[in-house]
């Protein structure tokens, strides 16, 4: 069962899909870190983040591995972890020359759709779950909050990693990224068809999983009184 989770930067999805995923026992899917580990990778390859080629090449020839669990995920790049490092100012400030590359934003899709054909039961966050890479999930979540809200939560995470940097700035590159990723030509951020949106900007972390967890069992993927996913009955062998 695909479950995605997407939204802007800030909106919770990333902290909600690792809670809810190791809630149900099941692994989640960080897209944006393997966007992170892209950018990261052309940015020390030294290649123009311009060249749509070069930028495809990377992303092709790079080996950038995600180990899921529950409660973890673990990013490296030719065998380096690099789990901090993708999540840094500098990353940051690049993602966007790789989020609007189609050749990399192919080749990601189609990791993230072996992935969920490999694992099954599969949390998904990132921009493009719903949309792009898995249209046919079982049940889709949008979140969003506030700028100023997202902004907030973003330089906690970053003063918590300790950069060195001001509300101001974070807030410009929040807004920067905002609109880079809803009006880049190659699936910009969009609400997915049939997707529950939720407004976190004054919920907690618990609250949106509590409606999370009650939109499941309303929608009969999990079990009543129960974390636990509903299993589909064994396909019939021919
Ligand atoms: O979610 P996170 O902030 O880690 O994502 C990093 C960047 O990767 C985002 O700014 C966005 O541009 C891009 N991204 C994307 N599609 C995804 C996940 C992330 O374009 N599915």
């Amino acid at each position: 069962m695909i479950i995605t989770i997407d939204g802007p930067a800030g909106s919770g999805k990333s902290t909600t899909a690792r809670k809810l995923a190791a809630r149900l026992g099941i692994p989640y899917l960080d897209t944006g870190a393997m966007y992170r580990a892209v950018t990261l990778a052309a940015l020390e390859a030294g290649v123009d983040l311009n060249d749509e080629a070069a930028l495809t090449a990377v992303a092709e020839r790079e080996d950038y591995q995600l180990d899921l669990g529950p409660t973890h995920i673990r990013v490296t790049l030719n065998g380096r972890d690099v789990t901090e490092e993708i999540r840094s100012m500098h990353v940051n400030d690049h993602t966007r020359f790789i989020a609007g590359s189609p050749g990399v934003r192919r080749i990601l899709i189609q990791k993230q759709r072996e992935i969920g054909v490999r694992i099954g039961d599969l949390v998904t966050e990132g921009r493009d779950q719903g949309t792009a890479a898995f249209p046919d999930a079982e049940i889709k979540f949008f979140l969003d909050a506030a700028a100023e809200k997202r902004a907030e939560r973003r330089l906690h995470e970053l003063l918590a990693d300790g950069e060195e940097v001001t509300f101001e700035q974070v807030l410009a590159n929040v807004n920067e990224r905002d609109r880079t990723d809803s009006e880049r030509p190659v699936a910009p951020l969009s609400v997915p068809e049939g997707a529950i949106r939720l407004d976190t900007t004054h919920l907690s972390i618990a609250e949106v999983l509590d409606t999370i967890m009650t939109r499941l069992r309303e929608a009969g993927l999990v079990q009543p009184e129960k974390d636990a996913l509903v299993t589909a009955p064994p396909k019939a062998r021919h």
